[in-house]
């Protein structure tokens, strides 16, 4: 057996990302509860090929500021909990902490919001 190494990020993300991406349904189904989270009232699901082969999730809810899009997509990053002890008052559906970080790892991924225009594209 080899010896002991630290996976980089980049590696560990896409690994972990097996958990999340099990198949495009899935995607959508974070995505999806992340829209109802942000509030909103309509969510639009484009894809082609069942989402193998483009995928687009689309909500009229709050949206994100220019600061707020960069960190949605870092470790650890959500606006639903501080400590563990909210864990017990979590109401929103798309818990999940890692979803983002997750979907972006694995898939050619554009994330755009009105108000914060095109900030990451992995
Ligand atoms: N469609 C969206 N509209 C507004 N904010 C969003 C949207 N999707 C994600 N976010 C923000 O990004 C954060 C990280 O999302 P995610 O990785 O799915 O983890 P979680 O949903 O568990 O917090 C969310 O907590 C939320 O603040
Ligand atoms: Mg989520």
């Amino acid at each position: 057996m080899s010896s002991i190494r630290i996976l980089p990020d980049r590696v560990a993300n896409q690994i972990a990302a097996g958990e999340v991406v099990e198949r495009p349904a899935a995607v959508v189904k974070e995505l999806g509860e992340n829209s109802i989270d942000a509030g909103a009232t309509q969510v639009e699901v484009e894809h082609r090929n069942g989402g193998k082969a483009y995928m687009r999730v689309e909500d009229n809810g709050k949206g994100m500021n220019p600061d707020e899009a960069l960190l949605c997509l870092e470790r650890h990053a959500t606006s639903k909990i501080r400590e563990a002890d909210d864990l017990l008052l979590v109401t929103s559906f798309g818990f999940l902490v890692v979803a983002l970080l997750s979907i972006s790892s694995v898939i050619r991924f554009t994330l755009l919001s009105l108000s914060a225009c095109e900030v990451a594209v992995r």
